[in-house]
């Protein structure tokens, strides 16, 4: 695999100004994707998932203040011109959001949604968008392509408008895909063909992606890597299969043993408290309210991120409680 940072975070801090006072909501993200690499980005609602892949894609709210780097191919994301900014959202990177109604424009047509970028941007002319898109749209299981792309998107299912979520994303063969969440607002039974529809063209396309969901198992299917957060940090990075198998933090431990199994019927062990945001955290480690193997020192010092077993994880206590997570879990 190449080894060359496609997509580069490092120390990302993104702050929300909110009744005059700023709300710290990430802080001190490291993110690294790789050419043609699939890493999941896996945390509970709130953790600040999304606002990390529009930290990446200069989509933050106005409101927002963001510090540290974000390099894409040797490029510093935030020092972007305009030109060079539409070109790097339309053509090198793309984005899947995670509510398709939410991010399509009612009134234009299913054509023009999925053309502007690429035309208006100049990475290719109409006639050769509407072709690929109608090839694409065959691919990912939209039948009727033609009749589809004159239509609006109140007269598509949320099923195909994620699916022309996807084709849009494809279309102009980005190096680099963030999928937020891409399958969560489908139906159960049309989730998993569409996830496997975006993997199979991930890779023909040898792009890379970045796919964020809440779905741990779900992630470790379909990635390379993973980047567990919590309350606006990253607490265990590693291989998708050794986080699953062997996890060095007990957030993601927690994770594990909250997730229904599909082969035996057990009660869950839900993680006891409610997930928090950056800002509620307010000294020590984010996980400490809600771990059970809190001591003093995690309430008040904050946990570095450090190498342990060739995975990244922030615990003070690792060593110590790695054979108690592995029991938890297993
Ligand atoms: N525009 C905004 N202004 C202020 N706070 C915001 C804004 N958008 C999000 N937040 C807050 O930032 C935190 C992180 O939000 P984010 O959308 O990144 O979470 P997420 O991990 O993507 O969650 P989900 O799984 O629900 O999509 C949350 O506490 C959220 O309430
Ligand atoms: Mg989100």
């Amino acid at each position: 695999m190449n080894t060359h940072p496609l997509l580069n975070i490092q120390d990302l801090n993104i702050a929300v100004k909110h009744r005059g006072v700023n709300r710290p909501l990430v802080h001190s993200v490291d993110l690294v994707v790789r050419a043609a690499e699939s890493v999941g980005l896996v945390g509970e609602s709130g953790s600040g998932k999304s606002m990390t892949i529009k930290a990446a894609m200069r989509l933050l709210p106005k409101n927002a203040s963001v510090g540290g780097s974000i390099e894409f191919d040797g490029h510093d994301v935030n020092k972007l011109g305009r030109r060079d900014l539409a070109r790097y959202r339309s053509r090198d990177v793309a984005l899947i959001h995670q509510d398709p109604r939410g991010h399509i424009n009612p009134t234009r047509t299913i054509a023009q949604f999925i053309t502007e970028g690429v035309v208006h941007t100049g990475v290719m002319d109409e006639a050769t968008a509407l072709e690929r898109a109608c090839v694409l749209m065959r691919e990912v299981g939209i039948s009727d392509a033609e009749k589809r792309l004159s239509q609006f998107p109140h007269q598509l299912s949320g099923g195909l408008l994620q699916r022309v979520m996807i084709v849009t994303a494809l279309l102009p063969s980005p190096r680099l895909i963030f999928a937020d969440e891409p399958t969560t607002a489908l139906d159960v039974t049309v989730q998993s063909d569409v996830m496997a529809i975006l993997m199979e063209k991930i890779r023909d396309q040898h792009a890379a992606m970045l796919f964020v969901t809440h779905d741990l198992d779900l992630a470790a299917a379909v990635t390379d890597r993973l980047a567990v957060m919590y309350a606006g940090t990253i607490v265990e990075t590693g291989a998708s299969d050794d986080i699953c198998s062997r996890p060095l933090h007990p957030y993601t431990a927690a994770l594990l043993r909250s997730r229904p199994s599909t082969t035996e019927v057990r009660r869950l062990t839900a993680i006891p408290g409610s997930p928090l945001s950056a800002y509620e955290v307010t000294s020590g480690c984010s996980f400490a309210s809600r771990c059970p193997f809190a001591v003093d020192r995690c309430r008040n010092e904050v946990p570095k991120r450090r190498v342990v077993a060739g995975r990244e994880v922030a615990c003070h206590r690792v060593e110590e409680i790695v054979d108690q997570l592995q029991e938890r879990v297993s």
